[in-house]
């Protein structure tokens, strides 16, 4: 596909040896490859700090490759890796890019950063000083960007030296799951939702997360992060925005993201006194998960630890549309299910027409929204269950699968066709990761403040009772209780 961009050339992946390389960047290539998807000409190079040569590179994805389900093709495996190159470069050397710089013979790239965060700096600059950051280059930069507000801007802020903003591509995966971007044109390409997109027909929002995982080897970074900044500040509130915004004037990039930064600036902030009502916190003790015992957190981590590994809370969205809405966001590690799901419950009837023994059947309605395991958008709606016994209401949902029964496709091909493309609608700008970093220091100072520890849950339960608490004290209870 050679005419689509034919300007870039090189892309670049530092930190071609770690786990995000293996699992999603190279499969993802190779199928957008597969599919006659990359630009003719394109070299992928791969780049971290191990000595290797390509061939030992080229071998090292193809048992990446081969170890995944879907099989290898041949010819296209051929195609694939004639595009590999590998160059070593320890990018907080200063010297550390010459050797790249040679095989990137100028030409226009894109380099993706699937590396430490606090690497971004040293990186831009050794590109910058090696003559590497031409107008034409992108920057691909992966989460978390950051720990809290202080250091993403200042995360950005030295990126932005080198790269203008246009040029920044910040990487959220889960705007690159089908689902997520078709939330977009189920709002916007419908008229039957927006006149009850409000206050007066919604009662409430619920957002689940949920994974069955634990977080095993990755407990030095998780450690450090936790559930609130690890999935809360990006995936959750990119879900949140994209159902609380008001419609753009168009689909751009720009339109959309101004829409989502209006939704992040209503959020209301969180003071000490929330910690105990609106938020709650907790870490998986052993238990049992899909017929499997599995230790704690801290028999993993070896040893005591205040990091969350599930968080329930409360979000407020202080404008017209959602005052009285409370959006319920709750994510965790080691839940009985994999569910990551949106739910939207409209408000009861204000008043039913049916005797009491159909009432007793009666739901509100409630469109859900599947995004993993399955792809699905689910309406709930009410009906007359067939027969001459009197009115009986059943709730039906009508279902629009989005399973097409082909391969699924992983979030991060999208999302690497669309850098290649030059389309930044599905990354993160700026002033959103920073102003979405901004409310999540609030929980976690307030929760710093109050002195709240994570409650502990058993794994295979859905997190602490303080996490039904905070739905009960407004009268409303999560889907799966
Ligand atoms: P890993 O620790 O598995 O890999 C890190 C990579 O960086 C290795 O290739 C390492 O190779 C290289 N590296 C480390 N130091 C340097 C250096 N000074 N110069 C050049 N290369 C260096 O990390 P992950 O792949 O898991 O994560 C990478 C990024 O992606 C992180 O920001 C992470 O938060 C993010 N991310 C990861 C996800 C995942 O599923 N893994 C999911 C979402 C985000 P070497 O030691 O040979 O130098
Ligand atoms: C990553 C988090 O960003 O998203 C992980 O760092 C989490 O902790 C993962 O497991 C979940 O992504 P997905 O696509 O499997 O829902």
């Amino acid at each position: 596909m050679s005419d689509l961009t034919p300007q870039i050339q090189r892309l670049v992946i530092f930190g071609a040896t770690g786990d995000l390389a293996a699992r999603m960047l190279l499969p993802s290539l190779y199928f957008l490859d597969s599919d006659k998807l990359l630009p003719d000409g394109l070299k992928i190079i791969g780049s971290a700090r191990s000595e290797m040569d390509r061939d030992a590179f080229v071998k090292l994805v193809r048992g990446i490759m081969d170890k995944r389900s879907e099989g290898v093709d041949e010819a296209v495996w051929k195609r694939f890796a004639e595009r590999l190159d590998y160059c070593a470069a320890d990018v907080t050397k200063g010297a550390g890019l010459k050797a790249l710089s040679e095989v990137i013979e100028g030409r226009p790239s894109i380099y993706y950063l699937a590396l430490s965060p606090s690497l971004y700096g040293a990186v831009c600059r050794a590109l910058d000083e090696s003559g590497l950051s031409c107008g034409e280059c992108r920057i691909v930069l992966e989460k978390p960007l950051g720990h809290d507000a202080e250091s993403s801007r200042a995360i950005n802020a030295e990126v932005a030296e080198v790269f203008e903003e246009s040029r920044v591509f910040r990487i959220d995966h889960y705007l690159g799951k089908e689902t997520v971007q078709n939330l977009i044109a189920l709002r916007f390409a419908n008229t039957l939702f927006e006149p009850l997109w409000n206050n007066l027909a919604i009662d409430h929002v619920q957002i689940t997360v949920a994974e069955t995982e634990g977080v095993g080897d990755r407990w030095p970074y998780y450690d450090e992060y936790g559930a609130l900044r690890d999935m809360v500040q990006n995936h959750m509130l990119q879900l949140l925005t994209l159902i609380a915004m008001e419609p753009p004037a168009d689909a751009g990039a720009d339109s959309v993201r101004d829409e989502k930064v209006k939704v992040l600036k209503s959020l209301r902030p969180f003071s000490r006194h929330d910690a105990q009502q609106m938020a709650v916190r907790g870490q998986y003790k052993a238990g049992v998960v899909e017929g499997k015992t599995v230790k704690s957190y801290e028999e993993e981590r070896g040893g005591p630890s205040q990091t969350e590994t599930f968080v329930a809370l409360r979000a407020d969205i202080d404008n017209w549309r959602w005052a009285g809405v409370p959006f319920f966001l709750r994510t965790g590690k080691r839940l009985p299910e994999r569910r990551t799901q949106i739910a939207i419950q409209f408000k009861p009837l204000p008043h039913s027409i049916f005797g009491q023994a159909a009432d007793n059947d009666l739901s509100a309605n409630r469109l859900v929204i599947d995004l993993q395991p399955k792809e699905d958008i689910s309406l709930l709606l009410m009906n007359r269950r067939p027969g001459l016994a009197g009115t009986r209401l059943q709730a039906l949902p009508l279902s629009l699968s989005l399973d097409d029964g082909g391969r699924r496709r992983i979030a991060y091909e999208r999302l690497l066709l669309d850098v290649i493309l030059n389309n930044p609608q599905l990354f993160v700008r700026r002033d959103e990761v920073e102003l979405a970093w901004a409310w999540i220091d609030g929980v976690a100072d307030s929760w710093a403040d109050s002195g709240q520890a994570p409650r502990p849950y058993a794994a295979g339960s859905w997190g602490p009772a303080g996490a039904f608490a905070l739905l009960e004290r407004s009268g409303r209870a999560w889907l799966d209780e």
